[in-house]
């Protein structure tokens, strides 16, 4: 079996909820898809620092528990109706049981932690959901304003890159690996391009490949680096008058959709996220050559290349 597979089977192996319910919900955001990116960086990462990347698994299923519950909950924040390709669970089954599945999950992650990992890995993922949470309030807070470059990244180092942190960092620190700190940093950096390229593809993707529909990120009145890197060709007053309105029309988000891609801004967005790329492959030299490197590379190249 691949490590993906093993990951597959213990997602589902390991959840051990009591009522079907919890795990119908559950079953359903697994069902959709996902690349399972993040338990995968934790096996891998372990691997290439020389530890048995067997013991990561549960610790990887851990963080892609603690992922999803992030999802369930960020769609019922945002009102989403689409992830995946389908409907989301708070469509399905309503906000209540997307919330509480959602708690479930994260105390699940938190109690494998405590059967397989230790105190220093609960201190690393718990502080990468308080980052996390506090990330999300702030980009709610700032919802209808154009933000800086800056606070974009405040903002994604914290929704995404402290949970990419917390996949490397826990996968070295199960190798027993002492050069933490860097791993951090490389999940971070990774986590960065890998939201820059999200926020692109809200921009320019393709709905039947992401499983999203576009725009959606103007829809809910939220500027992004498409959007920041070129909002000086376009005008600020302009690009302000729309996030704010309540309730804007598709034809006056997609006509500024339009202007961010045609003033290069997907460009940009992809270019900002290789030169993330080049940081991680140049910090992972300093980490052993083997073939779970080989396949964090693969991952690596995924993130900034993918179309979904
Ligand atoms: C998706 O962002 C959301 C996140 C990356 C993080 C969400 C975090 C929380 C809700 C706080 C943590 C909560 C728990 C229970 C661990 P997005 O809306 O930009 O992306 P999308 O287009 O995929 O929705
Ligand atoms: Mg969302």
């Amino acid at each position: 079996m691949s490590w993906l597979e093993r990951v597959e089977k213990e997602l589902r192996d390991l959840l051990e909820p009591d009522i079907r319910l919890v795990l119908e919900t559950a079953n359903y955001l697994f069902d959709g898809g996902g690349k399972r990116l993040r338990p995968l960086l934790t096996v891998l990462t372990c691997g290439m620092c020389g530890g048995d990347p067997e013991k990561a698994i549960p610790l990887g299923v851990g963080i892609e528990y603690i992922h999803t519950a992030s999802l369930l909950h960020d769609d019922v924040v945002d009102g989403a109706e689409e992830r995946r390709g389908r409907g989301t669970a708070n469509r399905v089954f309503g906000n209540e049981v997307a919330v509480l599945t959602g708690d479930y999950m994260y105390a699940r992650a938190l109690n494998l932690f405590t059967q397989h990992g230790n105190m220093e890995m609960i201190g690393i993922v718990s502080r990468a959901v308080m980052k996390m949470a506090q990330a999300q309030v702030l980009e709610l807070s700032r919802i209808g304003d154009l933000i800086s470059e800056e606070e974009y990244f405040r903002i994604i180092d914290g929704k995404t890159g402290a949970l990419f942190g917390s996949c490397m960092a826990v996968g070295g620190m199960c190798a027993g690996t002492t050069n933490n700190k860097r791993l951090w940093e490389i999940g971070i950096r990774l986590g960065r391009a890998f939201q820059l390229i999200d926020d692109l593809l809200d921009y320019a993707g393709d709905a039947r490949k992401t499983g999203k529909p576009v725009g959606n990120d103007l829809l809910e009145g939220k500027a992004t680096y498409p959007l920041i890197s070129v909002a000086k060709r376009i005008g600020a007053e302009y690009i302000k008058s729309v996030l704010r309105k309540q309730n804007p029309s598709r034809d006056e988000v997609e006509s500024l959709r339009m202007k961010v891609i045609e003033e290069g801004g997907t460009e940009l967005t992809r270019e900002r996220a290789r030169e993330e790329i080049e940081k991680v492959q140049e910090f992972l030299k300093d980490f052993p050559s083997n073939d779970f490197r080989d396949e964090i590379e693969k991952i690596i190249n995924f993130v900034v290349e993918r179309e979904l």
